[in-house]
């Protein structure tokens, strides 16, 4: 039986940031052509460099540099098959630091993108995340669980309840207008290109190990997160996106094996010989006082498992070498171009 794969139009908001720039290869390396948006707020110019750089692929590779809302009303639906919305606010550090911008990103951008894809019934996936399931009614985390969030007083919640609005309207458009929506709950996703300064655990811990620092871990370190590499992730989402049965439903998207951010402190610095140790940083001081954090966050995937099969393959141990060896790679360029990340 042939699967040849049949070249769709693409456009990925967002495809200059981390999980963008590896769904614009895998689609890229399958025959896609793939426009991106990007504003370059969190996302790195140098990202698209690599991307265009892979063997016939600049070609079919477009990037429009702006915002989505400022983008998307110059672009025709018309021309694409199914559109990937990544572009968001994001980070911990980010959300706490800038909540308007954050609000204001996450609920507007995607609204201009549903409107954009309503014109022509357009295949979408809508990114959200884990924050979405708030302090965690239960675990493993199941799509259809209550959600309980911490008060307005603090912004840190700001990021979840954005994201929740989004999944609202995307299924709100499915409901009423037959849009083929579909939204994924990623949890913490890894791997190369992810970059530290907004807060993510990870590249913090590798960039510290290879800096020789001690890795700064927040609160008492027994909070436990599911790690899953980013090249697992993005292979799934075509799959959910162009499965009619997935359409108007949510999908946890990540791995269910737990870890304790202090273990995770420890195995970077066993993997990449981190000299510095760990430090024991109190939230208080981290972020501002009253920060929540979640002990456990850790997804079911039975519904994704029996919609489109995953089986994430790539262990935490190879994940951090590898990203290891991309920020290598990236401060030697950075330092031969004389500027920073
Ligand atoms: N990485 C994770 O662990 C994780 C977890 C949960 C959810 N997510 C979601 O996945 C998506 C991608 O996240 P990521 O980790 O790749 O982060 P990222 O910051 O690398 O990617 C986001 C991209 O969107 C761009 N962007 C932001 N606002 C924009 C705007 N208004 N217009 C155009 N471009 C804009 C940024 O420049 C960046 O390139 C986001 O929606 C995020 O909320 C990621």
């Amino acid at each position: 039986m042939s699967t040849a794969h049949r070249p769709r139009r693409v456009l990925i908001t967002g495809g200059g940031g981390f999980i963008g720039s590896h769904l614009s290869e895998l689609l890229l390396d399958r025959g896609d052509t793939v426009t991106i948006v990007d504003d370059f707020s969190t996302g790195r110019r140098a990202n698209v460099g690599i991307v265009r750089d892979g063997a016939g692929r600049a070609e079919r590779y477009r990037v429009i540099e702006g915002t989505v809302s400022t983008v998307l009303p110059g672009l025709s639906p018309l021309d694409y098959d199914c559109v990937y919305h990544l572009a968001a606010a994001v980070g911990v550090r980010m959300v706490v630091e800038r909540p308007i911008h954050t609000i204001e990103t996450n609920v507007h951008e995607t609204s201009v993108v549903l409107r954009f894809c309503a014109e022509r019934a357009l295949p979408v996936l809508i990114a959200s995340t884990s924050e979405v399931y708030g302090k965690g009614v239960r675990v493993p985390m199941r799509e259809d669980d209550d959600v309980v969030y911490g008060s307005t007083g603090f912004s840190r919640w700001c990021y979840a309840c954005s994201k929740a609005i989004d999944e609202y309207l995307a299924l709100a458009y499915h409901r009423e207008f037959g849009l083929p929506a579909v939204i994924v709950r990623f949890f913490n996703t890894v791997g190369p290109r992810q970059i530290g300064e907004h807060g993510m655990v990870l590249p913090r811990f590798v960039e510290a190990a290879l800096d020789g620092r001690a890795l700064e871990v927040h609160g008492d370190g027994r909070q436990s997160r599911c790690f899953c590499d980013v090249r697992d992730v993005v292979k799934v989402l075509p799959r959910l996106v162009e499965t009619e049965a997935c359409h108007g439903r949510v999908f946890n998207v990540g791995r269910e094996e737990p870890i304790s951010i202090r273990e995770l402190a420890d195995l970077v610095n066993a993997t990449l010989g981190g000299a510095g140790g760990v430090r024991m940083v109190p939230y208080a001081e981290a972020f501002s006082a009253g920060f929540d954090d979640l002990l456990v966050r850790q997804p079911d995937l039975s519904r994704i498992r029996e919609a489109v099969g995953f089986a994430p393959a790539i262990p935490l141990a190879q994940t951090i070498r590898d990203l290891a060896e991309e920020i290598r790679g990236r401060r030697a360029l950075d330092a031969a171009h004389g500027a920073p990340g």
